[in-house]
């Protein structure tokens, strides 16, 4: 119904636009906007009694209504007790709230609150009355709010949500996977204890086991500061138990220890998870190909950089899978791969627009900064922190050409994708994440793409589109000439505006054993002899034109390992600037036209 006869301030409006490829609810296509007064509240009051339970559910759509492209940030309240802080990042995004609340009178306020962060809107509301029995926790000065409510093993029906009028509640009952639940159900109905708090039938009718029988179930979630959780889990027997057999189901809560994190309970964020671990989206410390990257941490203090995939990649995504399933598939297998010498993978998000994916922070920032000096360090690398980062990348690729089923082709093999963590150990970033985008089966569409990053590009593969793990090898040997020269995969002279490619100009002289002509400045002369002619020879093994003369990863990982036996490493201490956005471009990546 029309909110008119519950407020009596505000502005209605249309929106301008809506998410291009779901049919929109229509409570989202008018909202109302309160451009006057810090607080403006709806009063509900001829529906509301006094002491009974009220589920109170508010939606949101920017919809770019006023056509000023920024949408707001601003809290609600109920009363005067505060309720939630609104922001979208995306203006086409739907986004609704919940909570489980007592009125202490015989009526309820909902209040918007302007914060200074833009005009407050809304654009529908909802009070359900509720059965006192249920949510038993609720009282007068505690009210709960909604974290998460799925159906667990509803994804074997691609139907859709569950809520009123199955849910005599108007809960809504959301699908959730997991990678290491399996789905299943049943088309027998279930019985009830009782009734009034038991989820709908066809909630209880599927459910999920592990994937290992030797596993538990696990669900988890973050740990919010000063929050209380409640959790409700319901259960029913969907299987013909043996005559003497019982089911026992033990819940238990248990934290994750501080940095036993996340690492091995890899997992989906919520969208509300990622706006508090970024801080809103505070400190952005990167941008590359597929969107920016931000500085977050997790609530056990864990660095994070959080790529929040753009718009384009997005859209992208969206026509290379038909649904999410295809990228949450991929994504789980990511969280599969570990190597030393790979940036730690943690998690993601998938929620409408707003795809994140979430990493272990490197705290030195990416490898090209350091050739290049651009990242504020005074210092550069020595010659045998280079000769080590040159195995540990190796080892790296190695790992995701032979160590993984299937093997992992990295297809953006460059400097700016090389990551250094505080002890200037190297880690690999993005691998993987090309085959989500990518899929070789569409010859057609793929080859009007330039996949991969000027300078670094296997010339076969540009010329065959065969896509080999030679092509990495070619990748890996320009990065070996970045870290003899100093110099940038594509040089710009300085007197004319000549651009020179890297290999075109350091391959012909290193060849005719002339290293000291090409040679990075910055290296002040401290290098051993023998281990640089070796790596140079590595190099120009790398970056033969024709793929079959270069070296495989494990050829080259046991030659690196050779040289480096002759150095040693001097450790220097110097941390780059981050927090600017632009001085570092981690875990950038160009897999895009152009
Ligand atoms: C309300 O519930 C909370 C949480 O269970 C409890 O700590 C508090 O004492 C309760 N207050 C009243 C007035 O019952
Ligand atoms: C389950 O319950 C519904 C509604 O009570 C009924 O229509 C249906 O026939 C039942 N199905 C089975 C398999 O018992
Ligand atoms: C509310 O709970 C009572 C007591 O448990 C029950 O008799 C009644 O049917 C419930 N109402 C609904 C709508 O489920
Ligand atoms: C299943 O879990 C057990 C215990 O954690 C483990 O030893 C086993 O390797 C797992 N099996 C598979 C196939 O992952
Ligand atoms: C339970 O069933 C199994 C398999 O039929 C049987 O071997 C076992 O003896 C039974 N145990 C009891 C306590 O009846
Ligand atoms: C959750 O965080 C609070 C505040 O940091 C802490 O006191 C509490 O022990 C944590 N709970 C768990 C289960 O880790
Ligand atoms: C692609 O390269 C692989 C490995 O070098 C080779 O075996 C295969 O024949 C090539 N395919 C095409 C279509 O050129």
């Amino acid at each position: 119904m029309s909110d008119s006869q519950f407020i009596e301030t505000g502005v209605n409006q249309n929106v301008r636009i809506t998410p291009s490829n779901i049919k929109v609810h229509q409570l989202y296509q008018t909202l109302r906007s309160f451009p006057n007064g810090n607080r403006n509240c709806y009063s509900l009051g001829s529906v509301v009694n006094k002491g009974n339970k009220y589920l109170i559910r508010a939606y949101f759509l920017y919809g770019d209504y006023d056509g000023k492209n920024n949408s707001p940030k601003f809290d609600l309240y109920i009363g005067v007790k505060f309720w939630a802080t609104f922001s979208s990042y995306k203006a086409t995004r739907e986004i609704y709230t919940e909570i489980i609340t007592i009125a202490s009178m015989n009526f309820i306020s909902v209040c918007l609150v302007n914060t200074g962060e833009g005009t407050p809107f809304i654009s529908g509301l909802e009070l359900r009355p509720l059965n006192s029995s249920i949510y038993g926790v609720v009282n007068e000065s505690y009210s709960l709010f909604l974290w998460d409510r799925f159906d667990s093993g509803r994804s074997i029906y691609k139907d859709d949500i569950i809520r009123y009028p199955e849910d005599p509640f108007d809960l809504i009952w959301e699908t959730r996977e997991e990678a290491s639940w399996i789905s299943f159900g049943t088309s027998q109905n279930v019985t009830y204890k009782d009734k009034a708090i038991e989820p709908p039938p066809r909630a209880m009718m599927t459910a999920v086991r592990p994937l290992n029988n030797s596993d538990a179930l696990f669900y988890s979630w973050a740990n919010y500061s000063s929050w209380q959780f409640h959790i409700y889990l319901h259960f029913a027997e969907l299987e013909l138990l043996g005559p003497n057999m019982t089911r026992v189901h033990y819940p238990v809560v248990k934290p994750n220890k501080a940095g036993d994190l996340f690492s091995s309970e890899k997992r989906q964020f919520t969208y509300a998870e990622v706006i508090t671990m970024t801080n809103n989206f505070r400190r952005a410390i990167g941008k590359g190909g597929f969107g920016t990257v931000y500085y977050g941490q997790m609530p056990d203090g864990t660095q994070v950089a959080v790529k929040m995939l753009s718009l384009l990649s997005v859209k992208l995504l969206a026509r290379k899978c038909q649904g999410s399933d295809e990228f949450q598939n991929e994504v789980q297998l990511l969280t599969r791969v570990h190597h030393r010498n790979l940036v730690p993978f943690i998690g993601y998000c998938q929620e409408g627009d707003g795809t994140a994916l979430i990493y272990e922070y490197m705290a030195q920032g990416n490898l090209g900064s350091h050739l290049l000096g651009t990242n504020g360090c005074t210092k550069a690398l020595n010659w045998g922190q280079r000769l080590r980062i040159a195995l540990d990348i190796a080892q790296g690729l190695e790992y995701l050409h032979t160590g993984c089923k299937p093997s992992i082709i990295h297809r953006d093999m460059k400097t700016t994708n090389i990551l250094l963590n505080e002890r200037f150990e190297a880690k690999i970033g993005d691998f993987g994440l090309s085959k989500v985008f990518f899929n070789d089966d569409e010859q057609t569409h793929i080859s009007t793409l330039v996949k991969g990053t000027p300078g670094y590009l296997d010339p076969e593969y540009f010329h065959s589109n065969n896509l080999t793990q030679k092509s990495d090898v070619y990748g890996f040997g320009v990065v070996l000439l970045e870290m003899i020269t100093g110099q940038p995969p594509i040089i710009r002279s300085s007197t004319n505006y000549e651009k020179r490619n890297l290999v075109d100009w350091a391959r012909p002289i290193i060849a005719t054993r002339d290293i000291q002509a090409v040679l990075d400045p910055r290296l002040e002369g401290d290098y051993d002899a023998n281990s640089l002619s070796k790596v140079a020879e590595i190099a120009l093994a790398c970056t033969s034109p024709r793929s079959i003369e270069r070296p495989t990863m494990t050829a080259i990982v046991a030659e690196l390992k050779d040289c480096l036996g002759t150095e040693t490493a001097v450790e220097i201490s110097c941390s780059p600037e981050i927090g600017q956005v632009g001085t570092m471009s981690s875990y950038s990546s160009v897999l895009f036209p152009r």
